[in-house]
């Protein structure tokens, strides 16, 4: 039997992405986010206008898409709820965000030299997408605020332990991707730490 109970989020469970961008003043900014897909060697990502990295994605148009393992939930949680932006909006404000300046130092996360785009990667990250901009729409329903970014991946690196031996594929068995479900971060299938995004947004506890 199906229930219609309205629902009020449509995250269904989606891997998080830990994108760099470059500020204005030439140093880097971290953001988590998840309303990320790939077909081909393109992928579409779904950022709120009221962040950083929109802004230094319509400037600048280089990013890093750095996939977390489900072993790094702890630092992607740390720098839940944090903008690069110096002046943080009221709506985000009352979710609990609050200006960082430096994401990686928060995360405990080290920048590594990216080879074709100028925002550094995510050393610890074992799949980094060095990416471009080529196309960008307006995303969601009047009011949303939303902006649907087409990148180019122009270089992956991924961790060796990952590749199946003697091709150019990813092994599934052995690839444990953070995922983001319901504003929960999730990982085999289990939940896998708490979450202070869910807690902004003040979700029902998990039982
Ligand atoms: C796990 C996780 C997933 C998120 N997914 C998205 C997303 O897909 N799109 C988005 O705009 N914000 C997402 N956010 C919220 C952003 O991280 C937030 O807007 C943040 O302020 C962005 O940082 P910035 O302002 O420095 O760019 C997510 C946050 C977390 C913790």
């Amino acid at each position: 039997m199906h229930v219609v109970p309205g629902l009020k989020v449509l995250y269904f469970g989606t891997p998080v992405v830990l994108i760099s961008t470059l500020n204005p003043d030439g140093s880097a900014n971290l953001a988590p986010m998840s309303s990320a897909w790939w077909l081909g060697q393109s992928a579409m990502l779904g950022l709120g206008d009221a962040s950083q990295t929109s802004a230094n994605l319509k400037r600048h148009g280089e990013c890093v898409l750095n996939l977390p393992s489900s072993a790094m939930a702890a630092a992607v949680d740390r720098i839940a709820l944090t903008t690069g932006r110096t002046e943080v909006i009221e709506r985000k404000r009352a979710q609990g965000y609050r200006h960082v300046a430096d994401k990686f130092a928060l995360g405990g996360l080290t920048r590594q030299e990216s080879e074709l785009v100028a925002p550094p990667r995510v050393a610890e990250c074992p799949i980094q997408l060095e990416c471009r901009v080529s196309a960008r729409h307006p995303f969601g329903s009047p009011g949303v605020g939303a902006t649907g970014f087409e990148v180019s991946v122009l270089r992956t690196h991924v961790e060796k332990d990952l590749v199946i031996p003697g091709t150019a594929y990813v092994d599934p068995l052995r690839w444990d991707p953070l995922i983001m479900k319901f504003t929960e971060f999730f990982g085999g299938g289990s939940n896998v730490h708490e979450s202070r995004l869910a807690a902004g947004w003040q979700m029902p506890a998990l039982r």
